[in-house]
């Protein structure tokens, strides 16, 4: 065996091990740094390669890269991760993509049949992916709107292109000399994915950034198969099949049907939302820290709901003191965990693990939604979509079907946020409007420490 195919061997087995690692919370972290020595070890084995001919370029895309690479992962705030997430795709895509055409370009007519067929699978793929991962950054970013965007025909037009560009292909496996027709599928594969997005509403981008890594990991074996690299098959067959099992999961999670996220066939709203309640608004109450104080007498049971404002505030600590406050005081606290609260899978659990918040203390959404109308307070720390009712009955709303907390069923409801604006969905949340919904208006860490410190004062007078 060659230095490379060793390397690249212990490389495929350190990946494996890497997603194995990332089943767990506990072994998650463990998991990355065995697939990211993985890939060193890939780029190392790379270099090794009988085929190069000059070291140069390669240098100047490892110093080009890690350009881009390091600041990246030092600047970009976990916030954002899902839309650097969704760059990182682009990248990696519309490198794949551009290979493929390279290799079109050098060997144009004298392809057989089964590469010609692999480059235009590889082509359409690697294209769709890097214009809609780009849109779903600039979506998640805010730079595109949030709702969905939709017009007459959508989906057939939509379905009608994929089946075209189907046409494309097969063509060019028996005719490689068609250039034009080439050249026509990779222009045609850029509009694929950006007509892809722009139906899916941002709620529903968890589903769509899984999907997209999914469709990056084929592009990346279909290019292994091209190049007759292993190593690619094995890396872009895991990131496919794993990409692919997460938006399984993710569907399952908000409910959406798998097969219409294929065909950005879902989060579209069905006529335009004109509830909104002016008149209802005036009635949101609001109360100060003091006030809920008073909320928590005769307590015995609260939970806990934190969403992306917790994240963006960095409360956590602030809110593991006032749980610690309340358990002082008799009070049982749980912690409620929406499978996409925050902006990443697991973006709360990390958080609160953060804060050092008991594992035992967190609850998965279908364990803690039959309690909310045991709960006597449930604190809402910054979260707004996943707590929104219209998901259960407003069939206008783009996250209709999405399940949410139950937290609208709790005795009293506190809202930990600053002002009335709406969440990542860009809708109104009618929990605000409750009569048993409080309103605590300001910085989710400010207004936690002043209750901490608050609650402390209650104690000391017990
Ligand atoms: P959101 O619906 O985005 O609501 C967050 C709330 O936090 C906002 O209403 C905001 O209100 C408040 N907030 C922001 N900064 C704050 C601060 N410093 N202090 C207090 N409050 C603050 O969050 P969510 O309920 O966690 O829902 C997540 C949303 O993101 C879903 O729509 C989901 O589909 C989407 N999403 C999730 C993921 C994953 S995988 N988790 C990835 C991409 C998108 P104010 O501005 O009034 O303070």
């Amino acid at each position: 065996m060659s230095i490379l195919q060793l390397l690249y061997l212990a490389s495929a087995t350190l990946f494996i091990l890497g997603i194995r690692g990332l089943s767990s919370p506990e072994t998650a972290r463990k998991g990355m740094n065995l697939a990211a020595f993985g890939m060193l070890l890939a780029i190392v084995g790379t270099l090794f390669h009988h085929e190069i001919v000059t070291y140069k370029w390669i240098i100047a895309g490892l110093i080009l890269g890690s350009a881009i690479g390091v600041p990246m992962s030092l600047w970009i705030p976990m916030t954002a991760v899902p839309q650097r997430t969704a760059l990182s795709h682009a990248g990696g895509a519309l490198a794949a993509c551009l290979i493929g055409v390279s290799e079109y370009y050098r060997h144009g007519i004298s392809l057989g049949t089964g590469h010609m067929a692999i480059i235009g699978v590889e082509v359409l793929l690697g294209a769709l992916t890097t214009t809609g991962s780009l849109m779903a950054a600039a979506k998640l970013q805010g730079l595109l709107p949030g709702r969905p965007i939709t017009y007459p025909f959508q989906n057939a037009s939509t379905i009608s292109l994929l089946a075209f560009l189907g046409g494309f292909i097969v063509y060019l496996t028996a005719h490689p000399g068609a250039t034009h027709l080439f050249y026509i599928l990779l222009a045609c594969s850029f509009l694929f994915g950006i007509l892809l997005l722009v139906p899916i509403g941002a709620a529903d981008m968890p589903c769509v950034i899984t999907l997209l890594n999914a469709y990056a990991g084929l592009t990346d074996a279909a290019m292994g198969f091209m190049l007759a690299n292993r190593i690619q098959i094995v890396t872009g067959s895991l990131d496919g099949s794993s990409g692919l099992i997460l938006s399984i999961l993710m569907c399952r999670a908000m409910n959406r049907p798998f097969t219409n996220i294929l065909f950005g066939a879902f989060g579209k709203v069905e006529e335009a939302s004109t509830e909104v309640l002016e008149s209802k608004k005036k009635s949101v109450k609001s109360l100060t820290i003091e006030e809920a104080v008073n909320l928590f007498n005769e307590a015995k049971r609260v939970i806990i709901v934190p969403g992306y404002g917790m994240a963006a505030a960095q409360a956590q600590h602030a809110v593991r003191d006032v749980a610690d406050k309340l358990k002082a005081l008799g009070v049982a606290i749980k912690y409620a965990i929406h499978p996409v609260a925050g902006r990443m899978p697991g973006h709360m659990n990390v958080l609160l693990a953060e804060a050092n918040v008991p594992y035992p203390e967190l609850f998965d959404m279908d364990d803690i939604n039959p309690e909310f109308s045991e709960a006597d307070v449930a604190l809402v720390v910054g979260a707004n979509d996943v707590t929104n009712p219209a998901a259960r009955h407003v069939k206008s709303s783009p996250i209709y079907g999405m399940p949410i907390l139950d937290v609208d069923k709790a005795k009293k409801v506190i809202v930990f946020k600053r002002s009335m604006a709406p969440g990542f969905a860009g809708i109104d949340n009618d929990l605000y409007l409750l009569d048993h919904t409080w309103m605590l208006f300001g910085d989710a860490k400010d207004s936690f420490t002043k209750l901490a410190g608050a609650l402390q004062n209650v104690a000391l007078q017990k």
